[in-house]
């Protein structure tokens, strides 16, 4: 047997734990994990000293864009920015131009990411307006859907109940999850109204609308949701303490929830984004110091399954002026891991938090079999880091169309140092060293 590759002098985190090993690589999966005593003949080697691989890191919440919005990213440009930020999997959101949600819209982003990514990509479905599309688009292959409740995005009025249970009761029957955007349209609508008729339209403004209180509300309302049809929600980007509370309670009675949160809602605080101003912006918002030491707590005993960068590129000039046309959102997919490696260094994680946080636990609530752990048989997704490289976060260098970032200037220690696709080499040291095309499209099992 010759196989294609053997990284030799490897640490790698396998089976819970960090060893010294060596992987050989053939045909694109992991063919064995072991000695470098016991590896089988090759045709290449690379050694990893200094190095640490992980399972190939996914992010379940990017926004790709491409298309009608391909001026703020492209298939090409956000998927090199998650090979360089150590992510072999990105998971699409369905906010494009078209809206994602219908099979023709799925296929159309399929076929044109397969052509482009650098990575491989999953996709969600916003709900469409006829609930007998919901099969179809699962069909098709949606890795799951999204419910945005801040405001109507799909086919599907998020505050018209009767049509959502019936939607969830159909994905429930499907076993296909629903990822919530928990912000209550009908309580956030009134309070800009109040605002903008009392003429406010900065970014205290913008707290004083996107409250602990609307993510609660829409939290507790998809609680209810999933214990009455049974269907599994993940939050997305949670960032209250009393929403994160309601989910803790929720999953102590066994209502089958999961939740995410971000590197913005533990790292930056609301003196933060009054500091740095809209550029900083995001929906839902970053809080107060004790929100982000609640949201550390649940990352540490469990309670938050996972972290998504939640990279959401726009266009510089679309992030400035008044709060309410400003577009939120912030590029994350090269900030994330440096900035989770950094907290490693600090204590405050352990690598076996960030392989469950933006490993395991993806692959397990988005179905992605075989993805989030190394072993033998899968593909070779690979994330490798060297803990110790100090640098400081410049965003003018990001692969990402947008190129700036909250984090900017930020000294961090650890950085993704190459990134395996499907046993490819896509990304090494500080370049892209591949030709789209590499990634492929995830599908749901
Ligand atoms: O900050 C955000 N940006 N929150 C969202 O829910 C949407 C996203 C975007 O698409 O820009
Ligand atoms: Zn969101
Ligand atoms: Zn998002």
């Amino acid at each position: 047997m010759i196989v294609d590759l053997v990284l030799n002098s490897a640490k790698a985190y396998f089976r819970n734990e960090i060893v010294d090993c060596s992987l050989a690589i053939d045909e694109g999966r992991i063919w064995k994990i072991g000695k470098e005593t016991n590896m089988p003949q090759t045709d290449e080697r690379i050694g990893l000293r200094n190095l640490l691989v992980l399972p190939g890191l996914i992010d379940a919440h990017v926004h790709l864009r491409d298309e009608g919005k391909a001026y703020k990213e492209d298939f090409t440009s956000g998927t090199a920015a998650a090979a360089v930020g150590g992510f072999t999997i990105v998971l699409d959101m369905p906010n494009n131009d078209p809206v994602t949600m219908s099979p023709e819209t799925l296929r159309n982003r399929m076929s044109k990411a397969k052509r482009e990514a650098f990575v491989n990509v999953g996709f969600f479905s916003e709900f469409p307006k006829k609930t007998k599309d919901i099969e179809k688009i699962v069909e098709e292959g949606a890795i799951a859907f999204k419910l945005f409740m801040a405001e109507q995005v799909g086919g599907l009025d998020p505050d018209d109940d009767s049509a959502l249970m019936e939607a969830l009761k159909i994905v429930s029957g499907l076993k296909v999850p629903v990822a919530a955007h928990a912000e209550d349209k009908t309580a956030l609508k009134a309070a800009v109204e109040k605002l903008k008729l009392a003429r406010r339209d900065d970014v205290e403004a913008f707290l004083e609308a996107h409250t602990d209180d609307v993510e609660l509300k829409a939290v507790k309302r998809m609680v209810k949701a999933s214990e009455q049809t049974n269907m599994r929600v993940h939050f997305c980007h949670v960032s209250a303490e009393n929403g994160l509370q309601a989910i803790v309670e929720a999953k102590k009675a066994k209502i089958p929830v999961t939740c995410e949160t971000t590197p913005h809602n533990l790292l930056l605080s609301a003196d933060d984004l009054r500091r740095i101003g809209t550029l900083a912006l995001t929906m839902p918002p970053v809080r107060d110091k004790d929100s982000m030491e609640a949201l550390w707590n649940g990352v540490r005993n469990g309670w938050i399954d996972s972290i998504g960068s939640d990279h959401a590129p726009h266009a510089l000039g679309e992030k400035a002026g008044s709060v309410w046309n400003v577009k939120v959102g912030i590029p994350g997919l090269e900030t994330t891991l440096p900035l989770l490696l950094t907290e490693v260094k600090r204590g405050r994680l352990s690598i076996g938090d960030v392989v469950r946080l933006m490993a395991e636990k993806p692959a397990e609530i988005y179905g992605l079999n075989g993805k989030g752990s190394l072993s033998a048989g899968n593909k070779a997704d690979l994330t490798i880091i060297d803990l110790n490289k100090k640098y400081k976060i410049d965003a003018s260098s990001f692969k990402s169309k947008a190129k700036y970032s909250p984090f900017d200037g930020w000294l961090v220690v650890g950085k993704p140092a190459k990134t395996f696709i499907n046993g490819v080499l896509v990304f090494d040291d500080s370049e892209i060293v591949a030709s789209a095309g590499v990634g492929e499209i995830v599908r749901r099992a």
